[in-house]
């Protein structure tokens, strides 16, 4: 995460969706039924791309963002803090305003501006993929996979970014995650220059269990 990128770059996003996106290609996750989910949308960059995406499909985009740059103070390896980084990068911009401006013209995406403890989704919402990138203190890394994975439909994924990287809370809490629902989960993959980890929710036929993280 404190691989702080450059204005035109981050215009987009700071983790580079077009990967996420490769992802549900590549394991036609937009066959199945249901919509996707981000949690922690900054500009919202990486959110048009997802709703771009979704909208072949007639799916939404359910983005969840508190829209308070300085709420988060992990602190990386190198002692800085998320909450830092997202403040130098707006200069006294206001966050929800670029997010409007970066997402206006998407009819399929549904922003709920809120700490993501507060969310909740009925029974009958289902998603197919879900991408979590919030708040990177531990217990919101658990809250924000509960949220997903409760309303993930069977095949579906769930990715968490800043995984194996500089934020070894993150990647603690969801190597713990991985451990609690080992039954659940057919396979765990990586994209290590991204430092994003994704879960394969199993099917009802079963499937393997969690493979080693391949590249
Ligand atoms: C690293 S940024 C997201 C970057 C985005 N995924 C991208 O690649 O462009 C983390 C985001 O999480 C949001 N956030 C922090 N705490 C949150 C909370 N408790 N609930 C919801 N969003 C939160 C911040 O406002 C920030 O926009």
């Amino acid at each position: 995460m404190a691989e702080i990128p450059s204005p035109e770059a981050a215009a987009n996003d700071f983790v580079g969706y077009e990967v996420l996106i490769d992802f549900m290609e590549e394991r036609a996750l937009h066959e199945l039924e249901g919509d996707i989910i981000e949690i922690g949308a900054f500009l919202g960059g990486g959110t048009a791309k997802l709703a771009r995406f979704a909208q072949n499909y007639g799916k939404k985009v359910f983005a969840i963002d508190i829209f308070d740059p300085g709420c988060d103070s992990t602190r990386d390896l190198g002692g800085t803090r998320m909450c830092d980084i997202y403040e130098a990068f707006l200069q006294g911009r206001s966050q929800l305003e670029v997010y409007r401006e970066t997402t206006r013209g998407f009819d399929n995406i549904i922003t709920l501006d809120k700490d993501s403890k507060e969310v909740e989704f009925p029974r009958e919402q289902s998603f197919i993929f879900g991408f979590i990138d919030g708040n990177h203190q531990p217990e919101y890394v658990r809250n924000d996979f509960h949220l997903v994975w409760r309303n993930l439909v069977p095949g579906g994924s769930v990715g968490f970014h800043d995984y194996g990287f500089d934020l070894p809370e993150v990647t603690e809490a969801v190597d713990g995650l991985i451990g609690e629902h080992r039954d659940e989960i057919s396979e765990v993959h990586e994209i290590k220059d991204k430092h994003i980890l994704l879960l394969i929710k199993k099917t009802l036929m079963g499937g393997c269990p969690p493979t080693n993280h391949g590249n």
